[in-house]
């Protein structure tokens, strides 16, 4: 057996999962972003051996040593210094991006996103009562990610740009060029940005994840960034993220917003994401490789044996967002549901058309090639 073991197949019915529970058994879930391999074994070892102590009461602010590990690893990978003090724990980036929209946006006040994009995301200007702005996201054919005319004319006199980078579901990964012309855009027009960063670790070869609030010391005191260890991990039921806030008064506005609702992080979570952190690169390098194999498999199976269906390779993230407009199946979600049993989320949810789902592919090489034969199967039928 390899080092890292992503090919064994396990059963997640036997536990409640959101992927697993949600459709028939004789369907084929691809849909909602976790990955059905086991966790690395440090983060394993790190709670059984926090479970050996009987309390669980709650946890504080976090650990200053994770916070220092944080601030460690913003250095080393981005060369981005922040202070261990700028680190807020969270129960999750969702809660984050939300309580930011609270602390910084009164009603009224416009919310610039990029579409299609995350629902979450599509769905934090209605919380607040803001007016959402879409922008698209472009292609990678189109070169750059973004139009930053289109942008930039967008963010005038807006309160908030809430930034996906990486990108889902296109797997977008912003270069420095583009963030500078965002950043640049944002700063000038005096919104925050928000940035949701939860996919940073997960970038192919090639591309290089930036931290927006890393380009300049101006662009950090103006940015939220919000980072998880739940995705890379596959952690996210563990429920605990952090937002990076080097402004001392905008840190403030922002605890100030939690209103009582989403207050600390998970006890567990937070001894889950220490141990990704310190111990878990080694895992993380080995998943890196085989979600890129898998990408690689996907993008060149698609091509080969269903060339109607167009998508863009994504840079990052275990997600791709396939074009079947060509395929003329109507409501594309529906047909891959109930011909070829397969789970995809529908583009509509992401503010896209219903000619494109978004596939996950962080699953065992077997349950990837079950999904596309599957399709294959289906669409040969029709
Ligand atoms: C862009 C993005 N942000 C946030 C989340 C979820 O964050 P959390 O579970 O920490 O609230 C996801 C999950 O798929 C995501 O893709």
């Amino acid at each position: 057996m390899a080092a890292y073991d992503f090919d064994t197949v396990i059963d997640r019915r036997q536990v409640p999962t959101s992927k697993w529970d949600r459709y028939p058994e004789d369907v084929l879930p691809m849909w909602v972003a976790d990955m059905d391999f086991s966790v690395a074994e440090p983060i394993a070892a790190a709670l059984r051996d926090r479970l050996e102590h009987p309390v669980f009461g709650y946890g504080g602010p976090g650990p200053a040593s994770l916070r220092d590990l944080i601030a460690e690893d913003m250095r080393d990978l981005y060369g981005w210094t922040i202070s261990p003090a700028d680190v807020v724990f969270l129960p999750g980036v969702v809660p984050g991006f939300n309580q930011a929209l609270k602390a910084i946006a009164q009603p009224g006040d416009s919310l610039v996103i990029e579409t299609p994009v995350y629902p979450p995301i599509l769905a934090a200007a209605g919380h607040w009562d803001l007016n959402r702005v879409d922008v698209p996201v472009l292609p990678v054919a189109e070169g750059s990610a973004v139009d930053v005319d289109r942008l930039t004319g967008a963010l005038a006199g807006a309160a908030a740009f809430l930034l996906c980078n990486p990108h889902n579901p296109t797997g977008r990964v912003r270069t420095r060029t583009e963030l500078e012309a965002v950043a640049e855009a944002s700063l000038s027009s005096g919104a925050v940005i928000i940035s949701d960063e939860i996919h940073c670790d997960i970038v192919y070869g090639g591309a290089r994840h930036i931290p927006v609030a890393a380009l300049s010391p101006e662009v950090a005191r103006r940015t939220i960034t919000l980072m998880a260890a739940s995705k890379t991990y596959n952690i996210a039921g563990l429920k605990t993220a952090y937002a990076i806030i080097p402004d001392a008064d905008l840190r403030r506005r922002f605890v100030a917003a939690n209103l009582g609702m989403s207050e600390g992080a998970n006890v567990l979570g937070l001894v889950a994401t220490e141990a990704a952190l310190r111990h878990g690169r080694p895992w993380k390098q080995a998943l890196l490789s085989y979600l890129e194999a898998n990408r690689d498999h996907l993008v060149a199976r698609l091509a080969r044996e269903l060339p109607g269906i167009r998508l863009n390779s994504p840079e990052a993230t275990y997600l791709a967002w396939l074009d079947c407009s060509a395929l003329e199946l109507g409501d594309a979600y529906r047909f891959f549901l109930d011909k070829a049993k397969v789970a995809f989320n529908p583009g509509p949810s992401f503010g896209g058309d219903d000619h494109h789902v978004r596939l996950n592919f962080g699953c065992p090489r077997t349950l990837l090639d079950e999904g596309i034969d599957r399709m294959v199967k289906a669409l040969s039928q029709r």
